[in-house]
């Protein structure tokens, strides 16, 4: 197996976690001074998102330099350091790679924008027409209108799937290739253990620019865009990460709705090692849907050997916590999640719970609506919650005062405590880590699964009701965990507590 398979990623927000420097920001240093408490979480490896130079319309998704760190989050000298510190307590760290497009006030665009006949025009996608057509029917993400914004100065439109501010870059130019080549190995020389590549099913496009057929023309252009040359451009990139020693990953983001399409980006074991995959995230809690998931995640992944991710919450949507409506699922949650076959993605603050914040109009800063689930993380109780402010960029998520780190820390039956178990409990257990997946015969409203390895077996038991459940089950069975904390290590009685899930290990181990 390899790293990035047992490994239990925990994704960062940088503007979210830690501020240690007063401005209401999350920081470098502020990740830096929680590395101990990620390890004593459990957790792997990090995915650090952008912390580039940026303009920051679209919160460091609009990079103006990829090989500078962003002076609100910190220097280089601070990412250094964080790496080395990360790497010393044995987490490895991916971090965000945006190849999709750049900010407009990149170096590359000023000068593509500047004139028509200038040497970086092509770097970018631009098409003639008459400033009240778009070239095609193509929408942005966000704002809500056309992907195309009409350049005055030069008399022609560019594209960019994302705010006019992140133009798309024209990856049809090799020397658009060569340099964003370059800067994946500015970071892997300085030792990252890879990347989450952001909209990467987006950089190959159909030379054509086709229209989407009219009954899709309202879904935005990033969500539809899947085009041959993309694989293409995959495989070398991957066979820039493979020159480097040490097994360097590549997530993808492959934000297409449909399970079929993402297990293409997987190529032949030679392009993505992992895609997210964001049906789950856009799933009800619901044990039918649910099934119907996880049974088409390895109809699609499995064929190809591809493995699979699993992610319920991240800085793109409501968490999980908000959207199944309480704790209790919120926890089931978990150990579904973790009980799964595959690599799990938690959105840093899930282990607490949290919620999304209220986030009042005046205070919105995001075109695309994702405030809330980009709350700071609460890490005490008291006015600032261990921030250098009580005043953050975002307001603080409900009930901080009560939901935080510390408390929660101080709380053997708190979800924080249940994250550490299971974590601790699956990196003990091959089954669990690298295991086959077996659904079993359960009543409605519930998902049972065994999971096996070499002699190592753990069934896992989600209720995705409110009512009690009974199950009979082959053989006998010890609560290992219990999302609920009651009844570990004993015997498992049969039923299933409402909204509660469980993972069970055989009364008597192998010898
Ligand atoms: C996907 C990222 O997750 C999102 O936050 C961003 O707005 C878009 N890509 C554009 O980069």
């Amino acid at each position: 197996m390899s790293w990035w398979q047992t490994a239990v990623f925990y994704q960062i927000y940088p503007r979210s976690f830690l501020d240690t420097d007063g401005d209401g920001v999350g920081d470098l240093e502020g990740i830096r001074r929680q590395l101990d408490h990620l390890v004593w979480l459990g957790v792997d490896a990090l995915w650090i998102s952008p912390f580039f130079r940026s303009p920051m319309k679209d919160c460091g998704y609009d990079v103006s330099d990829y090989c500078d760190v962003d002076p609100l989050f910190g220097t280089l000298a601070d990412f250094d350091r964080l790496l080395a510190e990360a790497h010393a307590r044995g987490l490895r760290v991916i971090i965000d790679w945006v190849p999709n497009h750049t900010s407009d006030q990149h170096p590359w665009f000023r000068e593509a924008r500047a004139s028509r006949r200038s040497r970086k025009r092509d770097w970018y996608v631009w098409r003639d027409g008459s400033p009240d057509r778009p070239p095609n029917n193509w929408r942005a993400a966000f704002p809500k209108g056309p992907a195309w914004t009409w350049d005055e100065a030069t008399g022609q439109w560019y594209l960019h799937l994302f705010l006019p501010e992140q133009p798309d870059l024209n990856w049809a130019n090799p020397e658009v290739v060569a340099a964003m080549h370059d800067t994946l190995r500015f970071w892997l020389d300085r030792g990252v253990d890879g990347f989450r590549m952001d909209v990467i099913h987006c950089i190959g496009k159909d030379p054509a620019l086709p229209d989407v057929p009219a009954e899709r023309a309202i879904i935005p252009a990033c969500a539809l865009n899947d085009v041959e040359s993309t694989h293409g451009l995959l495989r070398d990139i991957r066979r820039v990460l493979d020159a480097y020693p040490g097994e360097r990953v590549m997530v993808g983001e492959v934000g297409v709705p449909w399970t079929e399409i993402v297990a293409r980006y997987y190529g032949n074991g030679d392009e993505l090692h992992l895609a997210f995959n964001f049906p789950p995230i856009f799933a009800p809690w619901d044990a039918v849907v649910w099934r119907a998931q996880v049974e088409r995640a390895a109809a699609e992944l499995d064929p190809r050997g591809a493995w699979p991710t699993w992610a319920l919450s991240n800085h793109d949507n409501r968490r999980h916590r908000t959207r199944y409506g309480s704790e209790a699922r919120a926890r089931a949650a978990a150990v579904l999640m973790l009980g799964l076959r595959g690599s799990p993605f938690l959105y840093a603050g899930e282990e607490i719970g949290l919620e999304d914040a209220v986030v009042p109009a005046a205070r919105v800063l995001d075109p695309g609506g994702r405030d809330g689930c980009r709350a700071p993380i609460p890490w005490e109780a008291g006015p600032t919650h261990g921030w250098r402010t009580a005043d953050p960029w975002l307001p603080w998520p409900p009930d901080a005062q009560r939901r935080n780190v510390a408390a929660l820390r101080d709380d053997p039956a708190s979800i924080l405590h249940l994250y550490r178990r299971l974590i601790k409990a699956r990196r003990a257990s091959p089954a669990l880590q690298e295991g086959s997946f077996a659904r079993l015969d359960s009543p409605a409203g519930v998902l049972a699964w065994e999971r096996a390895f070499a002699g190592d077996r753990r069934i896992v038991l989600v209720n995705f009701t409110g009512e009690p459940a009974v199950l009979a089950l082959p053989g006998a069975w010890n609560v290992e965990i219990a999302s609920d904390g009651r009844g570990e290590a004993a015997p498992f009685s049969g039923s299933l507590r409402p909204d509660a899930a469980l993972v069970l290990r055989p009364a008597r181990e192998p010898e």
